[in-house]
């Protein structure tokens, strides 16, 4: 098909439905035009966080590999941040499955999570089985405290001056990461308390500039050269007291290989008619 033609393919497609445009407003290179606009094209600093020595022999669970889940290595992040800085207090912004919150629980005193009533999610549309699936890791963990409510609209003032470890895993558009971000300045115990930003990469390799943008909106400018991508995660960290990182660099060679072991664990079924027979 020529260009043309395209053309007139994908004007009759739009049309028939307008959601498409987000395709094309949403598209990685026209966000990185705008992120760049906005911050120049610097390079991206970049942190290999599986270097340390926490890093050497950990165990991810739990993991459930479903849809939409995280990478082994965005869990195994929390882990050794948790262990390295000592985290006592941990507060995260989107609970889904409760499997972050889970993964960091056996290291912290406290863990927060906040996400979205059941309500809200059934009047945006969401399935019942979406809705049920949350807190599925993390309702019964103790040392869980589960909240409910929007990021933009929630009191988080019992919280504020209180937290050693920030996960903003909520909703990723730019404008509520910028406000994620700025929630999460309040609730850090002091300026050395570590933020932690999921999906700020699409996948391990490349940016994903609308939650990057979101990022530095969100922080005072002086703090920006403290935020690095995560190597081999989909995260992004503010770590003020890091001093080694690499620039970013797209399909250069490993450096490294993983070594899984993988082992699973039942579990029971909520409703016995759903099993398979
Ligand atoms: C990507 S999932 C979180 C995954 C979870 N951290 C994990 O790794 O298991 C995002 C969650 O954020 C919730 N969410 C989206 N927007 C939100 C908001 N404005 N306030 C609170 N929660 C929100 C959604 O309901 C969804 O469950």
């Amino acid at each position: 098909m020529n260009k043309i033609a395209k053309l007139f393919k994908a004007i009759k497609l739009i049309i028939q439905r307008p959601v498409l445009l987000n395709l094309i407003v949403n598209d990685q290179s026209v966000l990185q035009k705008k992120f760049e606009k906005r911050y120049g094209s610097i390079p991206l600093k970049e942190i290999d966080i599986f270097d340390w020595p926490q890093a050497q022999q950990l165990n991810v669970s739990p993991m459930s590999f479903l849809s939409g889940s995280s990478l082994v290595t965005d869990f195994a992040l929390l882990q050794i941040l948790s262990i390295h800085y000592k985290v006592q207090t941990y507060f995260e912004i989107g609970t889904w499955r409760g499997e972050s919150v889970a993964n960091v629980s056996p290291f912290v005193t406290g863990a927060y999570t906040l996400n979205l009533p059941d309500e809200t999610m059934r009047k945006l549309g969401h399935t019942q089985a979406y809705i049920d699936s949350h807190r599925y890791f993390s309702k019964k963990l103790s040392n869980v405290t589960h909240l409910f409510g929007d990021s933009a609209t929630f009191d988080f003032s019992e919280f504020y001056g209180r937290m050693d470890l920030i996960f903003i895993d909520g909703d990723h558009s730019l404008k509520a990461v910028q406000r994620d971000t700025q929630t999460a300045l309040k609730l850090q115990k002091s300026l050395d308390s570590i933020i932690v930003w999921h999906d700020a990469k699409s996948d391990t390799e490349y940016p994903r500039y609308e939650v990057l943008m979101g990022i530095l909106n969100g922080l005072p400018k002086e703090m920006h050269q403290h935020v690095f991508l995560v190597r081999n995660s989909l995260c992004a960290v503010y770590l003020p007291n890091n001093n080694q990182y690499q620039e970013m660099q797209i399909n250069a060679l490993p450096t490294r290989f993983f070594e899984l072991s993988l082992s699973q664990q039942n579990l029971q079924m909520p409703n016995s008619s759903s099993q398979i027979k």
